[in-house]
């Protein structure tokens, strides 16, 4: 497989778009896009009863963020044209949407719901509370807690998630509710500011605030273990919290699989080659627990594969092919959303570099907004997977 020749269609409004976003920021040379070939994801997986999305940011001061936002209207354009549904990339985490203890900032969420709002595309909420200590914000995990530290605890979080809720209301169908919980290297929730006075109560008191705050709302525990060697404790910490939650319960509806697949890189640490038979058992368990299932986070790691765009794309996709061929065979996954769209803005540039100093190829369309083997995956597994005969859940 090679790397595909650009279309040459390219409209007067995308090229005159294109210009725009280059005289406006520094985005690199890229100007107008390939038309976007049809049907697009979102069609494909509108057959099948699902949707297809992706991140988006609100735009930010450096320019490689701007670039995946709402800002660059080529990039905007890729989204709107192959998406249903989108989901900020930081816009709506606490450390951006809570500048401190009382004080709440929802100006650019709110872009990012009107961008959706006049594109027609629907919205997922990420995330109510990102639980290592490291995505807390910084007041947070120096706050005084007082004398009554539990209840204060409890308070702060409460009032986060309800405020949070309540400001978005049901425009957003969707959130994950919690994010990555369990520590991958001891299966256990992590220990943070919050668990030390509130324990996995933490865990049980945010879901109920969203499902209080939001009655129909699909509330989602979303998390990075996948489906390559090296992820066995982080799927079994999830899996026994996902059992525990559901035993108590806790409203959770959904398992958000954040699917970074690849391996190699900072987040799924020294993971190794793929294990499907794993993963399928993995699957198989947490919907046995009645939940529904997301792809939430899609992208691929490419860090060790050959440097040549051709090779690494060919092999990427079929890489790719494999894991969305095994996790949409569960028709519980009804929306599958990549964390970006398009190379250049990946998150991925900034981690774990490449050996040879090379830009990696993440995502579904390249740095010049072509698209890739790697989309004609994502779209032959939307095309094979079995219908879903399920209505999408009410909730979304
Ligand atoms: O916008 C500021 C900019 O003003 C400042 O100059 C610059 C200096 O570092 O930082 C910019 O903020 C960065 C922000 O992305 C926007 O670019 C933050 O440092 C950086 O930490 C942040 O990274 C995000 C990361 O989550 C942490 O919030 C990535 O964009 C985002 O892709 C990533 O997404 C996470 C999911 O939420 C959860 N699952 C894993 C996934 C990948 O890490």
């Amino acid at each position: 497989m090679t790397n595909r020749a650009p279309d040459v269609l390219v409209s007067r409004r995308q090229a005159l778009t294109g210009a725009l976003a280059v005289a406006g920021g520094a985005l690199g040379p890229a100007a107008a896009r390939a038309e976007t070939p049809k049907p697009s994801l979102n069609a494909l997986a509108q057959a099948k009863g699902m949707r297809f999305g992706s991140a988006i940011a609100a735009g930010a001061s450096d320019a490689r963020r701007m670039g995946g936002s709402i800002d660059n209207p080529p990039y905007a354009d890729v989204v709107a044209s192959e998406c249903g549904l989108i989901v900020p990339e930081n816009e709506m985490k606490m450390q951006a949407l809570r500048p401190g203890p009382d004080t709440f900032d929802f100006h650019r969420a709110d872009r990012l719901m009107a961008f959706a709002a006049q594109k027609g595309l629907a919205v997922r909420g990420h995330n109510l509370l990102w639980v290592p200590t490291k995505w807390l914000p910084a007041w947070l995990n120096q706050y005084d807690f007082g004398s009554r530290p539990a209840s204060t605890a409890e308070t702060l979080l409460v009032t986060h998630v309800k405020t949070v809720c309540g400001h978005f209301g049901e425009r957003l169908g969707s959130w994950d509710v919690i994010n990555e919980a369990i520590d991958p290297a001891t299966g256990k929730i992590r220990e943070t500011v919050l668990t030390r006075h509130l324990g996995d109560r933490v865990i049980d008191i945010a879901f109920h605030a969203a499902r209080e705050a939001l009655p129909k709302c699909q509330l989602v525990y979303n998390d990075y273990m996948e489906w390559e060697r090296g992820n066995e404790t982080h799927r079994a910490g999830v899996l026994k919290l996902l059992e525990r939650l559901r035993h108590d319960g806790v409203p959770v509806d959904a398992l958000g699989l954040q699917s970074h697949i690849g391996g190699d890189s900072e987040l799924v640490g020294q993971a190794g080659a793929p294990d499907p038979k794993a993963w399928r058992r993995f699957l198989e368990q947490a919907t046995g627990l009645g939940l529904d299932l997301l792809v939430t986070e899609f992208d691929i790691n490419d860090r060790s594969l050959p440097a040549d765009p051709a090779v690494r794309d060919a092999r990427a996709a079929a890489y790719v092919r494999e894991y969305l061929d095994l996790t949409l065979s569960f028709p519980q996954v009804q929306d599958v959303l990549a964390w970006g769209m398009v190379d250049r803005f990946s998150w991925l540039n900034d981690r774990t570099p490449r050996a040879d100093g090379l830009p990696k190829r993440p995502c579904p369309y390249d740095a010049d907004y072509r698209p890739k083997p790697l989309r004609d995956a994502i779209a032959a597994a939307l095309a094979g997977a079995p219908p879903r005969t399920a209505p999408h859940p009410p909730h979304a």
